[in-house]
């Protein structure tokens, strides 16, 4: 038998238990042995929940536990969930976690510790929520170099774009209802503010660089700007609002970004809607990739966590994760991407358009019939070159970044 113990009965930890109970033979099966929980760890009470016997507040009972050989982490922040991680590192305990957070500002280092000592700090679900995508680029996606990974990688914010463009919903209440989901995180500022993803795509580019990547250093944009307005514009160009987390590598450096972005209907991640999450990524030998999935809430982020405790418990003394260097990346700066760029102007008569046509050269005009202002998307710019022809103008009222 495997004793684990669950730390954090929240959303997630309620949903490592109903995970291991509804499909505990199989699960019990695919890892060769029993899986048990002995200690589910959380400050409050659950008074006439089933894991009332198992309850603790004491995180010293399962450090101090020489049974338990499994931590399952899903407590959410840095801390004391770094503390009680490295904690159980250092006591010879594997800890499989949903904790982003952590994992982008501490993996490096916890990732040697559990290398150190033959043991695994597995992650899965803290990128993409269900979607495997830890995993293939530990292992699958080995024999390439991968240059690109895009995804869509929070739900919170899928949903509420999709909400916005098919469901005529306003901002708030499409955020109420995905906090009412579970999807959101307790400060949905990091989900629409865009530090999630950030977080996600930090992640993903330190396991495919090998080295530590600062999220401090991605530039990120959220969704909170993004109007009905913008939404009537990207209908008429047949293309979406997604929120994009980029990371790119390009003469041997990488380049990583969170924004709001305007994609076209051939655009791979165009039909990823809902709280459905996507992420594609390009090799250098296997060409693109794609990965889809639900990529928030209880039960798909659980599945992930239960799949890395079987990997655990399968590997219980030796580390099967690729691990990256504490050793920084430094990231290239993304005034240099070159790409085209929507912009909403005051003004409304053909002078208005000549102007912006001799501030950003040769533009495509986009009549969304709004009054007062007009859209247009400029050809192709780099952000410095942006940015420089957007300071001559006060007539901007916003600007999406087009991909593709
Ligand atoms: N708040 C996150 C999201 C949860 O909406 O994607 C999964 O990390």
């Amino acid at each position: 038998m495997v004793q684990i113990a669950v730390m954090g009965y929240g959303t997630v930890g309620s949903g490592v238990v109903e995970v291991l109970n509804t499909n505990q033979a199989s699960i019990n099966k695919r890892a060769g042995d029993e899986i048990n929980i002995k200690y589910v760890l959380d400050l409050r009470d659950f008074p006439g929940d089933p894991v009332e016997s198992k309850l603790i507040h004491d995180f010293e009972t399962i450090v101090n536990d020489p049974e338990i050989k499994i931590v399952v982490e899903v407590m959410g922040g840095v801390e004391p969930a770094y503390t009680f991680t490295k904690r159980c590192l250092e006591a010879g305990k594997s800890v499989c976690t949903s904790n982003k957070e952590l994992v982008a500002r501490h993996g490096a280092e916890l990732l040697e510790i559990a290398r150190e000592r033959e043991l695994n700090y597995l992650f899965e679900a803290s990128v993409g929520g269900g979607i495997p995508i830890i995993r293939p680029l530990n292992s699958s996606l080995t024999a390439d170099e991968i240059t690109e990974i895009t995804g869509i990688l929070n739900g919170t914010t899928n949903y509420i774009l999709t909400k916005m463009s098919y469901g005529g919903t306003d901002f708030d209440t499409a955020l109420k209802d995905a906090q009412a989901k579970g999807y959101a995180e307790r400060n949905p500022e990091a989900d629409v503010e865009g530090y999630d993803a950030c977080r996600k795509i930090a992640i993903l580019t330190s396991l495919v660089s090998g080295r530590q990547v600062d999220f401090e250093d991605i530039y990120t944009e959220g969704i909170t700007k993004i109007t009905a307005e913008d939404i009537k514009y990207a209908k008429k160009m047949g293309r979406a609002v997604k929120l994009l987390a980029m990371s790119k590598k390009e003469d041997g450096k990488f380049f990583a970004m969170v924004a709001p972005f305007l994609i076209n209907e051939m655009h791979p991640l165009y039909s990823v809607n809902g709280v459905f999450n996507a992420i594609f990524a390009k090799g250098n030998v296997l060409g693109d990739v794609m990965f889809y999935g639900s990529g928030a809430g209880k039960l798909p982020t659980a599945s992930a966590v239960v799949a890395d405790v079987v990997d655990a418990a399968k590997h219980l003394h030796r580390s099967i994760m690729t691990f990256w260097s504490t050793k920084k990346l430094e990231l290239t700066d993304i005034s240099n991407a070159k790409r085209r760029f929507f912009v909403r102007a005051k003004g409304d008569g053909q002078a208005d358009a000549i102007r912006m046509a001799e501030l950003f050269g040769p533009v495509e005009l986009v009549n969304a019939d709004l009054e007062g202002e007009f859209g247009f998307i400029t050809g192709k710019l780099t952000e410095a070159e942006y940015q420089e022809c957007a300071a001559k103008t006060d007539a901007i009222i916003h600007m999406i970044r087009v991909e593709g």
